[in-house]
């Protein structure tokens, strides 16, 4: 993910660094956004500092003018431009009110792999969006993710949750409903009884439901819906046939600007008949991604420090271990289909 749709306005053209390239993201006239490397090849001056002409980026310096495919337009003083001078252009797609940046092969773009999040345009979450530079690796940030059970610790003061106490009780009144292991990720879908009050309406008893979905490169899909205690008892089907009493969902996409700092895009909302509470429960999980942001921002300053040193996995670490292996699997297979590509491709 590059942006949320509203970073981007139809004059400016906005810098965006994943996996150490610089862009440079700009809306066409038509409205549709186009993504080119921020480097004018010339003298390597930064497009972003450049100016929008119609559908093409001037370089400041000296001149010269690019097309959203990445080719040379115009070289000031000079009749023949040579295909050599070209930017790298980059496939782009909004969708959820999001922009979504493909750095692979042009040609491998698949629009149907961007993850069906619930963005600002949801009608069925009422969702506030925000992103934050993390200063961690985005595997970091992937595993804080992957395995929840940070949360009464990390998260004592936020998620209600309270220590060793409210650990004990979200095991003893957990119900693992499948776990799945998907082509591009893993899904855990759970029950948490016997939940007695939460920080968004207060003392109101609860079951909650907790479906969490984790997709490569990284993003978290995370819904939650509360319903009257005892709902397991009254399931038709293996699903509630009642209407919650409060749901609410987070989508958190991870990218890597550089191996030691990522951009946290996220988002929390109520479901839409609740949107009311936007705010307020916007705030609470705010305040919540700040206490991951503060232990990864410790962790990845750590791991600095004693570099090579190796993690220990624990049972809490299933997850993490599954999405991994997955994870591993399609960058496996990605470099081996790239090995076998025709040399004349290169
Ligand atoms: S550096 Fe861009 S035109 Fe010279
Ligand atoms: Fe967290």
């Amino acid at each position: 993910m590059a942006g949320w749709s509203s970073e981007f306005s139809a004059t400016d053209i906005v810098p965006f660094t994943i996996m150490d390239e610089p862009l440079a993201i700009y809306r066409k006239e038509d409205g549709t956004l186009a993504a080119l490397e921020d480097l004018c090849p010339h003298r390597l001056a930064p497009l972003t500092v450049g100016r929008k002409e119609g559908d093409e980026l001037r370089c400041m310096y000296h001149g010269l003018k690019f097309a959203a495919d990445g080719r040379c337009t115009e070289i000031p003083g000079q009749e023949r431009i040579s295909s050599k001078v070209c930017v790298r252009s980059y496939p782009i797609e909004e969708k959820h009110g999001a922009a979504w940046v493909w750095m692979g092969d042009a040609e491998k773009a698949d629009v149907s792999l961007i993850p069906p999040i619930s963005g600002p345009d949801s009608t069925e979450f009422a969702m506030v969006c925000a992103k934050f530079v993390m200063k961690g690796n985005a595997e970091l940030v992937a595993d804080n993710l992957l395995d929840l059970s940070h949360a009464p610790f990390i998260h004592e003061s936020t998620f209600g949750a309270s220590n060793m106490k409210s650990l004990k009780l979200m095991k003893e009144g957990e119900t693992k409903r499948g776990t799945a292991v998907l082509e591009r990720g893993v899904r855990a879908d759970r029950w948490h009884a016997g939940r007695q009050s939460n920080p968004y309406f207060g003392e109101v008893p609860s079951d909650d439901r907790v479906i969490s979905t984790f997709l490569v490169p990284g993003v978290f899909i995370l819904t939650i819906h509360s319903y009257a205690p005892g709902v397991q008892d009254r399931l038709v089907d293996g699903e509630p046939a009642e209407e919650p009493i409060f749901r609410r969902c987070t989508c958190q996409m991870i990218t890597p600007i550089n191996d030691t700092e990522s951009m946290f895009f996220y988002n929390f909302g109520p479901g839409v008949e609740r949107s009311d509470l936007k705010e307020h429960a916007f705030a609470i999980a705010d305040a919540a991604f700040a206490e991951d942001k503060a232990i990864i921002e410790a962790q990845q300053a750590t791991i600095k420090k004693v570099p090579g040193r190796k993690m220990i996995m624990l049972a809490m670490d299933q997850p993490v271990l599954r999405y991994n292996e997955i994870y591993d699997g399609l960058r496996t297979k990605e470099a081996a289909e790239a090995a076998q590509a025709p040399a004349a491709a290169v």
